[in-house]
């Protein structure tokens, strides 16, 4: 993919993929929840190039279009009651001729850190441990290809969804 004007990432973290889209657009928007996430992917980045915006994707309203969307592991994070209403606002955001990538972790039972419950039991709440031994119950929803594709289409994206062969889930899309 060449230089595009305008990127949008979603839940944006510590900046792992925000480095690699400062490669691909011009003009970074990176949205997430979290102040501290916000602070560390500043001061990791340090980049004029990027505007962050701290909100909360379940209440954000899209203002504009961009050339791409993109989010990585935040997709598992969104429970299926509301995947819905958040891949419309997605498409909102995408430009006429534009694209959506999306990258997550599929099902697989080696994938989690030792102290995580993982079970494929349709359970959309997990327990996570922290090293200081904080527990925290989270969202984690493991999309099926076919249904994401299925979805995705269904919103009026061109959509290929596809998984390698352990981790990851992936959905290239366009919006035509
Ligand atoms: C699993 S991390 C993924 C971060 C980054 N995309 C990556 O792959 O490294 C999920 C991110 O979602 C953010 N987040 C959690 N709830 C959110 C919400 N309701 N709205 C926006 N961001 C949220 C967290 O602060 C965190 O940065």
């Amino acid at each position: 993919m060449g230089l595009v004007e305008s990127v949008l990432e979603l839940a944006s973290g510590t900046g792992i993929w925000t480095q690699k889209l400062l490669n691909i657009g011009e003009k970074i928007i990176a949205i997430d929840a979290s102040e501290e996430m916000i602070t560390i992917n500043r001061a990791k980045l340090n980049s004029p190039n990027i505007e962050y915006r701290q909100l909360d994707l379940f209440t954000w309203q899209p203002e504009t279009e961009y050339n791409l969307v993109f989010f990585g592991f935040w997709l598992s994070h969104v429970p299926p009651n509301l995947l819905n209403s958040f891949l419309q606002k997605v498409y909102q955001s995408v430009r006429l001729g534009g694209q959506l990538f999306i990258i997550d972790s599929r099902f697989e039972p080696t994938s989690t850190a030792k102290n995580h419950l993982l079970a494929d039991d349709g359970n959309i709440y997990k327990l996570r441990k922290l090293n200081n031994e904080q527990e925290f119950t989270i969202v984690k929803v493991f999309y099926q290809a076919d249904e994401l594709q299925e979805h995705l289409e269904k919103i009026g994206f061109k959509a290929q969804v596809n998984v390698t062969d352990n981790y990851f889930i992936y959905a290239n899309c366009q919006k035509i």
